[in-house]
């Protein structure tokens, strides 16, 4: 029993600090695509302004999918399918792989806000996961 409470807590901070590994390293990279000192408050706020669907037309945010509180599952708003808290704390399983981030943020960030986000707003949204 002790040493699989042992184990657990292992693999628990292995993977905390496996997904603050890539998050670093994708910020890095956008550092050197421009971006400046990432912002936790400028990521929080940036996930509920709300913008115009193309498609539905109806107003959306990241929070539209997510949740406004990170700690929180989110619930899609198409599907209703239920998606893991974006909290980097006690998460297990998010931000392990910066492919798949980057491939989530081009998809969600055109699909909400009809556009790309830039390395600075990627960055900050990152900032707002890890404070959480
Ligand atoms: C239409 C629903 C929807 C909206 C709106 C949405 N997302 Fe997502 N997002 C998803 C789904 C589905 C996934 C993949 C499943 C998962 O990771 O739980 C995901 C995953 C992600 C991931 C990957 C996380 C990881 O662990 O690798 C990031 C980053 C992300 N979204 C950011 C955003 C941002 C930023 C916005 C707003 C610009 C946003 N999302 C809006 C549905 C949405």
């Amino acid at each position: 029993m002790k040493k699989l409470t042992i184990i657990m807590i292992c693999m628990f901070s292995w993977s905390a600090q496996a997904s603050e590994a890539v998050i670093t390293s994708l910020q890095d990279g956008y550092g050197l695509e421009g971006a400046s000192t990432f912002s936790a408050s400028r990521g929080a706020s940036m996930w509920t302004q709300t913008f115009t669907q193309k498609k539905t037309g109806q107003a959306v945010n990241c929070a539209s999918c997510h949740s406004t509180i990170l700690t929180e599952a989110g619930s899609h708003i198409r599907t209703g399918k239920v998606i893991a808290a974006m909290a980097v704390s006690g998460n297990r399983g998010r931000f392990n792989d910066a492919a798949n981030i980057e491939k989530w943020f081009l998809r969600n960030c055109k699909w909400t806000m009809n556009r790309t986000c830039t390395p600075q707003e990627k960055g900050d949204f990152l900032a707002y996961f890890q404070s959480q």
